[in-house]
C-alpha cells in the first residue's frame, strides 16, 4: 500500500515536469529581425537559447513575442540601437574579453545581412 502511494507520487512528478517541459514555447529557430535603414538581421535564437541557457538574459529587456522590438521602438520604450548596443554587442563584447566564445562585436555586416 505504501510502495504504491510513493509510485503513484513519482509518477505524477514525472508527467507534471515532462508537461512544464512541453509547455514552454521555445519560439522560432532563426528569427528574422528589423535592422532599420542597415538592413535585417538573421538572429539564430535557439543557437543563443543552448549558448546561454537563460531566456531572461534578453527576455528581461522584450517579451517573448514576435515583431516586439520594433513595435517597443515605434512606441518609444526602446531606443533605436538600444538592443544592438545593450544587449547584442554588451554580451557578445563581455564574452570575448572572458575568452569565450561570442558572436559580432563591431562588423556590422555580420549582423546586418540586408
Ligand atoms: C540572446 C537573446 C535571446 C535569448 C537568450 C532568448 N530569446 Fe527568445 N527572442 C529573442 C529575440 C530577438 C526575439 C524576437 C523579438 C522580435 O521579433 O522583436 C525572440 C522571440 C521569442 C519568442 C516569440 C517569437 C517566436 O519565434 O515565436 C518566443 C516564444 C521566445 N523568444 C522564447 C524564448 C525562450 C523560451 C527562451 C529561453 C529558452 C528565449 N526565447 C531566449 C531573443 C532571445
Ligand atoms: C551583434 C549584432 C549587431 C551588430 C554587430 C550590429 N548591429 Fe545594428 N542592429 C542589431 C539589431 C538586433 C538591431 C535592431 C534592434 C535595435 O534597434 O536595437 C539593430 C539596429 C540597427 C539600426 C536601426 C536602428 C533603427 O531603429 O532605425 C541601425 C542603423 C544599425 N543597427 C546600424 C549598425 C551599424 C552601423 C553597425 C556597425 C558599426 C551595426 N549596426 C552592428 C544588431 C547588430
Ligand atoms: C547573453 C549573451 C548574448 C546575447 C544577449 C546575444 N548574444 Fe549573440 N552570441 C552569444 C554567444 C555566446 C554566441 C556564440 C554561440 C556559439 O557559437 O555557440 C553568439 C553568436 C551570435 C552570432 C553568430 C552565430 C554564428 O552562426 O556564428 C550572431 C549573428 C549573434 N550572436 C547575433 C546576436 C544578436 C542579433 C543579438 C541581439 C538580439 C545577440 N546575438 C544577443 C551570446 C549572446
Amino acid at each position: 500500500m505504501k510502495a504504491r502511494t510513493i509510485m503513484v507520487i513519482l509518477i505524477l512528478i514525472f508527467f507534471t515536469g515532462a508537461f512544464a517541459i512541453a509547455v514552454q514555447n521555445e519560439g522560432e529557430k532563426d528569427i528574422k529581425l528589423d535592422g532599420g535603414n542597415r538592413g535585417a538581421i538573421d538572429f539564430p535564437h535557439h543557437l543563443h537559447q543552448s549558448a546561454i541557457g537563460d531566456c531572461n538574459s534578453c527576455h528581461d529587456i522584450f517579451p517573448k513575442t514576435s515583431g516586439i522590438i520594433k513595435d517597443l521602438k515605434e512606441q518609444k520604450k526602446l531606443k533605436k540601437k538600444q538592443v544592438m548596443n545593450k544587449t547584442c554587442i554588451k554580451c557578445h563584447k563581455a564574452k570575448k574579453k572572458a575568452g569565450e566564445k561570442t558572436g559580432p562585436t563591431k562588423k556590422c555586416s555580420a549582423c546586418h545581412v540586408k
